[in-house]
């Protein structure tokens, strides 16, 4: 299986990195940053993104053949960015990259909802439609499901 990781540099997604590189059903991981990031594992590969607005097609065709992104760019005050437009732009420019027939695509967002402060803090989306992330709605208009 092969990983798209954005936010590699970040808290959560470091140890997510480390994560996806200890499982063996894991067999390749592309971290997409804005910096370089220092090689840590055969099975990593880092890609520089100078701008996650606009997905060049030869990078596109590099991770065509992904089966899962993990969005763990963002920041806790929500910033549009890259809690919103960079997420939204990737899907926008990715979805036509995926012609066969059958292939599914996951894309996990890392989101931290804002709950009542009895309830437990999230780290992954849940049921409710408040829970999503910042782009569930967008992701399904793009995706073309309700
Ligand atoms: N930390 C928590 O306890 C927690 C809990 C629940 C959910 N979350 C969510 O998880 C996400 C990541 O949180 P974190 O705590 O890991 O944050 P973090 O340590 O600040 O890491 C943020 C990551 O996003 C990247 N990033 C931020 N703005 C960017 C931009 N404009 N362009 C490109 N890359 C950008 C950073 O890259 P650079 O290294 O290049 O700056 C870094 O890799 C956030 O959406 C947050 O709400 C966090």
């Amino acid at each position: 299986m092969k990983v798209l990781l954005t936010g590699a540099s970040g808290i959560i997604g470091s140890v997510i990195l480390k994560q996806c590189l200890q499982r063996p059903e894991i067999t390749s991981v592309i971290t997409l940053t804005r910096r370089p990031l220092p090689s840590t594992s055969p099975k990593c590969e880092n890609i520089v993104v100078r701008d996650f607005k606009h997905w060049d097609s030869g990078l596109l065709d590099d991770i065509a053949d992904a089966d899962a992104m993990i969005w763990a760019m963002g920041t806790s005050g929500g910033n549009e960015e890259p809690n919103l437009n960079y997420p939204l732009a990737f899907q926008q420019a990715f979805l036509p990259t995926q012609k066969s027939p059958g292939k599914r695509f996951r894309f996990i967002q890392l989101w931290r909802t804002r709950r009542a402060r009895s309830e437990p803090q999230s780290l992954v989306p849940q049921q409710r439609a408040e829970d999503q992330g910042p782009c569930g709605n967008q992701v399904c208009g793009v995706c073309g499901t309700a």
